[in-house]
């Protein structure tokens, strides 16, 4: 099936586009009622990731509202540490937790490594379902964790402000958490070559929690998996290259390093204008980002003129994704993000020759 709409893979590689794609982080998910609605008929969040058919149509929801450049398959980074046996289960307002979360060195030692068709299957079984329903309208995007941020939730057992348990153990007994990242980043390559083969386009590695470690520990804990997981990627499928996104939030500092991993493109939070950014990257990668998802709680001319800064700031020239600088929140009026796609639409071609 060919693809109608490769702006999104075209401007992760820099290559010339006549506007400037859009996509949102999180855009399936709880802002939208018709999204309430399909997970108060799945009886739950995870019966909602592992039902191939369900996932698919909230992934295509967002796409029935909006003119959007992608799709992201709906389903979550906790995925693979449930397959390792961890037990992932929801508790309403206190987010995510696991029945077994990893609490001595043994339990590191004991962690299988996944056969990824049979305990994620169902993911793959929603990449290629969606990629079918899709008909080559846009690309559709798949992702994971990054092994450090999934680590992060397997040793505290859920959420965390301080990570306290997590850096403890970088710190206490740094080769057993080399031991787990090493595990983590086997698994997430297998993983994400799993649905670059049953379909997605593009891939995204989710580091939110790299911004938590020091510049010294981020490059021996989180940076160096990453770089490993994209030498081990599939680039190329269905004969177009494959574009890796690395989002690593709260991690600004690092983007020279993060650009020298090989990857196409780097996600920035919104704590970095995008023209600092371009110029201490270069034409090394494209960037994806970066308004603060809080300005959709404001209004819409602020919206229009926020969503103007943002192009003016990246500039003119190829190799710009515009998106949020992290996940849209459950507050906003799914009307707001209209504005913001239209605004993208009616201000962009200008930046593009
Ligand atoms: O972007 C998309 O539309 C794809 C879907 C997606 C979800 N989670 C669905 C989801 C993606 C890409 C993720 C990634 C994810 N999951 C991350 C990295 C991105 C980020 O936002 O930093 C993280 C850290 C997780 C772990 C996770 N999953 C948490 C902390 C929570 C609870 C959030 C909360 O506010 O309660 C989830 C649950 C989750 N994942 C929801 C959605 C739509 C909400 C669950 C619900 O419907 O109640």
């Amino acid at each position: 099936m060919e693809l109608k709409n490769d702006t999104l893979l075209k401007a992760l590689l820099r290559q010339p586009v006549d506007r400037t794609p859009v996509w949102i982080m999180r855009q399936a998910g709880r802002y939208l009622p018709e999204y309430l609605k399909t997970r108060a008929e799945a009886g739950s969040f995870m019966n909602l990731c592992q039902s191939p058919e369900l996932a698919c149509e909230v992934t295509l929801q967002p796409l029935r509202r909006y003119d959007l450049d992608a799709a992201i398959i709906f389903s979550d980074i906790l995925t693979i540490p449930d397959a390792m046996g961890l037990k992932l289960f929801f508790v309403t307002g206190e987010g995510p937790k696991f029945e077994h979360p990893i609490r001595s060195a043994d339990d590191i030692r004991n962690l299988p490594r996944p056969q990824i068709d049979e305990s994620l299957g169902y993911v793959m079984d929603a990449v290629a379902l969606t990629r079918r329903e899709l008909g080559g309208k846009v690309p559709l995007i798949g992702f994971s964790g990054s092994p450090w941020t999934l680590a992060t939730y397997m040793i505290e057992g859920g959420s965390s402000k301080t990570f306290s348990k997590a850096k403890k153990l970088i710190y206490q007994d740094p080769q057993m958490a080399h031991m787990l990242l090493e595990k983590l980043a086997g698994t997430v390559t297998d993983y994400l070559n799993a649905q670059i083969e049953s379909g997605a386009q593009a891939v995204q590695i989710f580091d939110t929690w790299g911004g938590a470690l020091s510049s010294q520990a981020y490059k021996e804990f989180s940076l160096h998996y990453m770089a490993q997981i994209v030498s081990g990627l599939k680039r190329e499928s269905e004969g177009r290259k494959v574009p890796v996104i690395l989002f690593s939030k709260g991690c600004n500092t690092q983007l020279e390093a993060l650009a020298d991993t090989g990857c196409d493109a780097l996600g920035v939070d919104w704590t970095i204008t995008l023209d600092e950014a371009r110029r201490r990257v270069g034409d090394r990668v494209a960037l994806q980002g970066n308004l603060d998802p809080s300005i959709l709680l404001a209004g819409k001319n602020v919206i229009r003129r926020e969503v103007g800064y943002t192009l003016e700031s990246f500039g003119q020239g190829d190799g710009h994704v515009f998106n949020l600088g992290h996940g849209i929140t459950p507050d906003v009026d799914p009307e707001h993000l209209s504005a913001l796609i239209g605004a993208v639409r009616e201000l962009s071609p200008g930046y593009h020759s």
